[in-house]
């Protein structure tokens, strides 16, 4: 299928991530039934749960034949090669806390390589959309990576998984290595965000553990397309089945992939 041909996919995955925009725009802040996943900081409320089943909704009517991967209602595979990423609310901290930066994340992949992407920042109100090999948009304007070369030029994010309560150390020390070397990190606490961001230049980097795939399907085509790098912290390009990304403008991406492994390997205090 060639790229033209996924635009009825990338409209669907825009209706579907829209659909859901004033539901979130609605609950954001207000008192919900909060309940904890695989830790006591991995939260999911009704609302992620009722966005999730619209959105399934809506995609499978779109496209039945599909297979379909989200965050709170699973898994379902079909004979197609094309299966949707879905994260209904990616930043559910925030959303609890009416912090306005969360998103819904939609992705679509072939043979497991993102090929469309649409993610919907419903506050700002802001839409990334991608189609691989045409290029990537926020609100129908073309986006580039930033043209930052220097570490010390440079603004990052990161987010911390649920095993940070475990082993804080192991994640610190990047942390603290990237704020002496750069400008600043910052944590918006929604990890498409972070990656939209590296795609449209507001941030020259995002690394980030323990990561699903409905959090970065999307994001990861946006930028490539955007001209960035989305990597392993060895360097080799990313895949859906791997827990962690490193995503840059490019220019930034060998030396800040050094500064974070040597931050790594230093010993964990006991
Ligand atoms: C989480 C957020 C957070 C990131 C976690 C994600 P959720 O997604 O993106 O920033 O650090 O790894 O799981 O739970 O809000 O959908
Ligand atoms: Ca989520």
């Amino acid at each position: 299928m060639s790229s033209n041909d996924l635009r009825p996919q990338l409209a669907a995955a825009v209706r579907a991530a829209k659909l859901v925009a004033p539901l979130l725009r609605r609950w954001a802040g207000r008192p919900l039934s909060v309940r904890t996943k695989c830790s006591p900081i991995d939260l999911v409320t009704e609302v992620d749960q009722r966005a999730e089943r619209l959105v399934r909704q809506s995609l499978t009517k779109a496209f039945p034949e599909y297979g379909f991967y989200g965050e709170e209602t699973g898994h379902t595979t079909t004979a197609s090669p094309y299966q949707w990423y879905v994260d209904p609310i990616d930043g559910t901290t925030n959303f609890i806390h009416g912090l306005p930066m969360f998103c819904t994340s939609i992705a679509l992949a072939r043979h497991g390589v993102p090929v469309v992407a649409a993610i919907y920042d419903p506050t700002r109100p802001e839409l990334f959309t991608a189609i691989r090999g045409r290029g990537a948009f926020v609100n129908g304007r073309r986006l580039r990576v930033s043209r930052v070369r220097r570490l010390q030029d440079s603004l990052w994010s990161t987010g911390f998984p649920s095993e940070f309560r475990r082993t804080p150390h192991k994640f610190l020390r990047p942390f603290a290595a990237f704020q002496l070397t750069t400008h600043a990190v910052r944590r918006t606490g929604s990890a498409a965000l972070n990656l939209a961001y590296v795609a449209c230049g507001r941030l020259d980097g995002v690394w980030e553990e323990r990561i699903w795939p409905w959090d970065m399907a999307a994001a990861m085509l946006l930028i490539r397309e955007a001209g960035g790098r989305v990597t392993s912290m060895t360097g080799r390009a990313t895949q859906l089945v791997d827990d962690h990304v490193f995503a840059t403008n490019g220019r930034l991406h060998a030396a800040a992939l050094r500064v974070w492994n040597r931050a790594r390997r230093y010993p964990t205090p006991c």
